[in-house]
């Protein structure tokens, strides 16, 4: 039997990278997974990989940006499965590393939107859902960009940041109620998000006087 035998979990941003993978571990650990997703395509791919496999797994489609879509994800999920056990806020998008002095409205606002709000959005619906049940997991995704100063965009790590210390304080609020909540602090990964970051960074290189 799996470790996370019977529990439901949602994965936002689990259609590829990094959430991918955390979905296709929890469901070999036993885990009914929701694939929650804006990527519709990405979404669909993963629930026919993993229920191929003979895994349980459902796809929401999701811009966790919208608080509304987010608490549609949320119901949508516990009318499935009866309840939620775990809520991983993994979704995000980089700031195509703007400094400070070069920081674009748009970009600031959207990594804001998805990468801040949409964590909140997540913990604020399923906090409640936690407190009837005894109690849940929360796992935000943060960075080591969230930990340090120079690993990314101004927004970004910002955000990161501000991860870090919106999961401090869900954990100390809400420990007491059996309500865990973690971040992960990854450094850099290969992934659809890494990559187009690692073709920029390699052209800064090879574009330096020195
Ligand atoms: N890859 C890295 O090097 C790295 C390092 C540290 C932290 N992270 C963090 O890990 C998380 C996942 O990154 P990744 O590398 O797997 O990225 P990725 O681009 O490979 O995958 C991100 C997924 O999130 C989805 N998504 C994007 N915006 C969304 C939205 N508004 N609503 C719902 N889904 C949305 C995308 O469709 C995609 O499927 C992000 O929070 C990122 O900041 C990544």
């Amino acid at each position: 039997m799996g470790r996370l035998y019977e529990k439901v979990a949602i994965i936002t941003g689990s259609g590829a990278g990094i959430g991918k993978e955390i979905a296709r571990t929890y469901a070999k650990e036993g885990a009914k997974v929701v694939i929650a997703d804006f990527a519709e395509e990405a979404m669909n791919e993963t629930v026919k990989e993993l229920t191929e496999a003979g895994h349980e797994a459902y796809g929401v489609q999701v811009n966790v940006a919208d608080n509304e879509q987010v608490e549609k994800m949320i119901n949508e999920s516990i009318e499935k499965y009866g309840r939620v056990d775990i809520l991983v806020n993994n979704a995000g998008v980089g700031d195509n590393m703007q400094a400070a002095a070069n920081v674009e409205d748009n970009t600031w606002n959207r990594v804001l939107d998805i990468n801040l709000s949409g964590v909140m959005y997540g913990m604020r619906k399923i906090i409640p859902h936690f407190q009837e049940n005894g109690g849940g997991t929360i796992v935000n995704m943060s960075s080591i960009t969230g930990l340090t100063g120079g690993r990314g965009g101004l927004a970004y790590t910002a955000v990161k940041h501000a991860v870090v210390g919106m999961t401090k304080n869900v954990a100390s609020q809400y420990g007491s109620e059996n309500i865990r909540c973690n971040a992960i602090a990854p450094g850099s990964i290969e992934t659809g998000f890494a990559l187009p970051l690692k073709i920029l960074l390699s052209r800064l290189r090879f574009c330096s006087p020195a």
